[in-house]
């Protein structure tokens, strides 16, 4: 794939549901490598927003090029080995089993993706430690939020996805774990060289990304570009009024 193509690629996305349109016209492209985040208050859909990229849900009309392949094309099962194959996800509550320690639970996701077992055990063990995550005799229902959210981080990445999605994932943290879990989070676009897409609430979180929108009346806003236009539009007003 050529640099410049995006690994992401979002084109005129429309979804409604109970009525209500969710997606109204998303765009957005993100290249390998670099990070966005997406915020905007509970209930704008965002989740929604996600869950079309993973192809759990069937959007309206619109294209979701993720890795090479247009999802929208895919059927179900060529969609399920796509997302197994390309794709990373990350949640609030990091939906790992409380009884398996942490490597296990991390090696689970590697074996269902039909790795052998002592690689992806080996692949548990390496990145778990990196992470700074504690490996064995410790359930993973006894770590701590913080350590169960990067343990999660972990499973995502696992099987080497090349693009992370993460849906709130330090809304169940306290201030250092977010912080912490954040830093990581947006370190994986240069470290890996995955792209990475999180939405959440929380600025400070967003702040971290390479690129940032809101989710505004079912569509992405960059924030960035718009308050530079508002800024040039205040200066363009200032000079008129001056030479008036
Ligand atoms: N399958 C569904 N049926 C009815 N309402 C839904 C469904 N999916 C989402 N919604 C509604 O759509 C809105 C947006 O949901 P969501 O994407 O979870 O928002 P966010 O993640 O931004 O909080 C919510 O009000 C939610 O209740
Ligand atoms: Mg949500």
């Amino acid at each position: 794939m050529p640099p410049t193509t995006p690994l992401l690629e979002i084109r005129g996305l429309h979804y409604s549901v109970a009525g209500r349109t969710l997606l109204d016209g998303v765009d957005l492209a993100l290249p390998a490598g670099q990070s966005a985040a997406v915020t905007g208050p509970s209930g704008t859909g965002k989740s929604t927003l996600l869950n079309c990229v993973l192809g759990l849900i069937r959007c309206d009309s619109g294209e979701i090029r993720a890795a090479g392949r247009d999802l929208t094309r895919l059927n179900a099962r060529r969609l399920a080995r796509h997302r197994r194959d390309t794709m990373g996800m990350v949640f609030q509550f990091g939906e790992l089993l409380p009884e398996l320690t942490p490597v296990e639970n991390v090696a689970l996701a590697a074996l269902l993706a039909g790795v052998k077992r002592d690689e992806a055990f080996g692949r548990a063990r390496g990145l778990l430690t990196e992470l700074g995550v504690p490996l064995e005799g410790t359930p993973t229902a006894e770590l701590s939020g913080g350590e169960r959210q990067r343990a999660a981080v972990a499973r995502a990445l696992v099987n080497r996805p090349a693009l992370l999605l993460a849906d709130e994932p330090t809304g169940s943290l306290d201030g250092t774990n977010r912080e912490a879990v954040a830093d990581l989070l947006f370190s994986l676009p240069g470290q890996w060289g995955c792209a990475v897409l999180v939405v959440t609430h929380d600025g400070s979180v967003a702040a971290r990304a390479d690129h940032r929108f809101a989710l505004r009346e079912g569509r992405l806003v960059d924030e960035a570009a718009e308050a530079a236009e508002a800024a040039q539009a205040a200066r363009t007003a200032r000079t008129l009024r001056g030479t008036r």
